[in-house]
């Protein structure tokens, strides 16, 4: 079988610099050597409360958005989440065999549980089940995410783990894909937080890919340094190393020559450089976006849940099939 990734992003809040560097980034340069499947998770996205309105049009906000930066859908496989009830089925299985204790562990749950206060979802809680379903579905070998998904993974894989002892072999255990450098992009408000779409309060650190040019330059200009005054990558300023780390990614050139290039130049001409770096990305991706028609979408979004209804309608099947799931015999 070919060696394959599947990855997902939720259409939620404005997808931003982080979700690219972080993720969809790495499924563009991936896409070619693995057979792909990229879901727009939408399930995922009500277990937080959603206007549906909002929901259906960012749902294909996102499908544009996965065009745009370079997936191809030739080779690679785009699907929304919700055109397959195996996802939900699979949840179920596996919610029968995954741990209170294991969700329970799981910091996003944590944080999101923290901000709901007394409105948590049972759907916020078994979250990272339904995330299992999604990989374990399509027999995923590498799954390229952002750093903080990594438990996410873990628990996958004792998922998966767990199943083949207890039900024999039926799903392929994937390994976690986490950048070297991208992995974690901070807020430019606040540089010891994760850059966050969620994080209404940090809306001026986040740089959105369908942010105009006059706020990308704003929200670069505001950022957040450290004191001194040497342009260089050091881990123990993380605000200044995360200027240099979105500069690296944008411009591809090595850390030598960024800092040989900043050398005597003061914090403000970085931001102002950066601005116009990512400016000059985001301007023709955004361009993008805007050109792909409603038709062609549709197309695409169909052919998509066909082609992964394949692959994820067998698996479902085999692991109902090993649990003895079976009733009139065909
Ligand atoms: P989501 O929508 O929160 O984020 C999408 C992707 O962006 C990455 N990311 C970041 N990377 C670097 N720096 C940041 N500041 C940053 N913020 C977000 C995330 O790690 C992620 O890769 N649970 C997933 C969605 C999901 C999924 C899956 C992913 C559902 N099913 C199956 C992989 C496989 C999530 O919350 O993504």
């Amino acid at each position: 079988m070919p060696k394959r990734i599947f990855s997902g992003v939720q259409p939620t809040g404005n997808i931003h610099l982080g979700n690219y560097l972080g993720a969809l980034r790495n499924w563009v340069a991936l896409q070619r050597e693995y057979e792909s499947f990229f879901c727009i998770v939408n399930l995922h996205a009500i277990t937080i409360a959603q206007d549906p309105e909002t929901l259906a049009e960012k749902t294909r906000e996102l499908a544009r958005i996965y065009l745009a930066v370079g997936i191809d859908p030739e080779v690679s496989t785009i699907l929304v989440q919700s055109d397959l009830s195996e996802h939900a089925e699979l949840t179920w299985l596996l919610n029968c065999i995954t741990r209170m204790s294991e969700l329970e562990r799981m910091t996003q749950f944590k944080d999101k549980a923290r901000k709901q206060q007394e409105n948590v979802g049972v759907g916020l809680f078994d979250y990272p089940v339904l995330m299992a379903s999604d990989i374990l579905l399509y027999q995923t070998d590498l799954v390229p995410v952002g750093e903080d998904q990594k438990q996410h993974l873990e628990l996958t894989r004792d998922i998966a783990i767990r199943f083949n002892r207890d039900y024999g072999e039926t799903f392929r255990v994937p390994e976690a894909f986490i950048p070297q450098v991208g992995a974690r992009i901070m807020s430019l408000a606040d540089p010891t937080k994760k850059m966050s779409k969620s994080d209404e309060e940090s809306e001026a650190g986040c740089v959105m890919l369908l942010d105009d040019a006059d706020v990308v330059r704003r929200k670069f200009k505001r950022a957040v340094t450290d004191s001194g005054t040497e342009i260089r990558f050091d881990s123990t300023r993380p605000a200044i190393n995360n200027l240099l780390t979105i500069y690296q990614l944008l411009t591809q050139k090595s850390p030598e020559e960024i800092e040989i290039h900043f050398a005597g130049k003061g914090y403000s001409q970085l931001k102002a450089e950066l601005a116009e770096i990512t400016i000059e990305f985001l301007q023709p991706f955004q361009e993008r976006v805007s050109r792909i028609d409603d038709d062609k979408l549709d197309e695409i979004l169909k052919a998509g849940a066909a082609r992964a209804q394949l692959i994820a309608g067998a698996t479902l099947a085999q692991a109902k099939h090993n649990m003895g799931l079976i009733g009139a015999r065909s």
